[in-house]
């Protein structure tokens, strides 16, 4: 079995890509509840190249986020050539290539999932990256652009063919964006059909979900996107609901706010305090989702500014009932 298959394979959920959201402290607050293999936001090749000090920043990590996946988006084969000599320079286990985003801004420069539309420029694409890394490359697509152009199982067998180790799909079609019904069929086509491992990515939001996703594709593993955002204990009540059949109990408000607040410290030791108490707001609402009368404390951390405020209103979580 080659590495790839090995590394992916021992994983059975994996985090997925989330733009604005899997930065290192997400990833670690994951890692530290289960999740044994991650991935960063996507990286703009282009940004890279263009020395965009934010997107270097994007990339850094330390030696417990490991197994690591990276992945780019792009559409030109020499910026793509130029950014992969930068990421060679960083430690991953993983190198993806996005033909899957959807956000209208990136689809019109030909990049993310418009390249479902353009085979013979992703297989272009996706040789650069295969001839110019070190380390397995995978590829992350939906099921088409649109549900007359469900194109998918012939983009992965050229991806295959391109050298790609790991196909990634998000059952739904550029058109669906993140809402609809996921196609499990097409998924199960593209295991069936495949030599390469096989991640399946949507509605990955509950064990018995990510359970159903593993039952009607036969893949390898699933990625947890939405699923993870305030909720990183879906990797061990998800193992122990695929091991034991038993859904573990929800975590208690105790644990919930340590959690927070173990997250809280880490944005604001790696973006510095002020800029990691304004990161953190964004997790406050998502590790909150479904508290009763919350509205109030809501408000005050959209207005935290300091580590300090911050820890104050996590701590007054106790006051509201989850
Ligand atoms: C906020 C957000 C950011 C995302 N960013 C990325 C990204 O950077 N790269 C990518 O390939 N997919 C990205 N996705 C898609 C997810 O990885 C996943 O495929 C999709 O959300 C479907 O899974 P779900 O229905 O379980 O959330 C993003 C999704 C969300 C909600």
């Amino acid at each position: 079995m080659d590495n790839t298959k090995s590394t992916i394979l021992s994983s059975t959920c994996i985090l997925a890509p989330l733009a604005g959201v899997s930065d290192l402290p997400f990833r670690m607050i994951n890692r530290g509840l289960g999740c044994s293999f991650a991935f960063l936001p996507m990286i703009s090749a282009r940004a890279l190249v263009y020395q965009n000090k934010n997107t270097e920043k994007m990339l850094s990590t330390i030696p417990s986020d490991r197994p690591l996946g990276i992945q780019l988006l792009g559409n030109d084969p020499d910026i793509l050539k130029r950014a992969l000599e930068i990421t060679g320079q960083y430690q991953f286990d993983v190198l993806d290539f996005n033909a899957a985003c959807p956000v209208r801004k990136v689809t019109s420069r030909g990049e993310g999932a418009s390249l479902l539309k353009e085979p013979d420029r992703l297989g272009k694409l996706l040789r650069v990256m295969v001839d110019n890394s070190d380390v397995p490359v995978s590829l992350k697509i939906r099921a088409g652009w649109d549900a007359s152009s469900v194109n998918a199982l012939n983009v992965a067998l050229n991806a295959q063919d391109a050298g790609v180790k790991l196909l990634w799909i998000h059952g739904r079609t550029r058109e669906q964006g993140y809402g609809g019904e996921v196609n499990y069929q097409v998924i199960r086509k593209i295991k069936d059909v495949l030599d390469i491992p096989v991640i399946g990515s949507g509605n990955a939001l509950t064990p018995k979900l990510i359970k159903k996703m593993l039952d009607e594709t036969g893949c390898d593993s699933v990625g947890i996107a939405r699923g993870a955002l305030g909720n990183p204990w879906i990797f061990r009540q998800t193992d122990s609901f695929l091991e034991k059949g038993m859904l573990l109990p929800d975590p208690d408000l105790k644990e919930i706010k340590t959690v927070m607040t173990r997250h809280l410290n880490l944005c604001c030791d790696y973006y510095g305090e002020k800029n990691g108490a304004v990161t953190f707001r964004k997790y406050f609402i998502w590790y909150t989702r479904g508290f009763k009368n919350i509205k109030p404390l809501r408000k005050r951390a959209f207005l935290a500014a300091t580590q300090d405020q911050m820890t104050g209103i996590i701590e007054n979580l106790s006051k509201v009932d989850n």
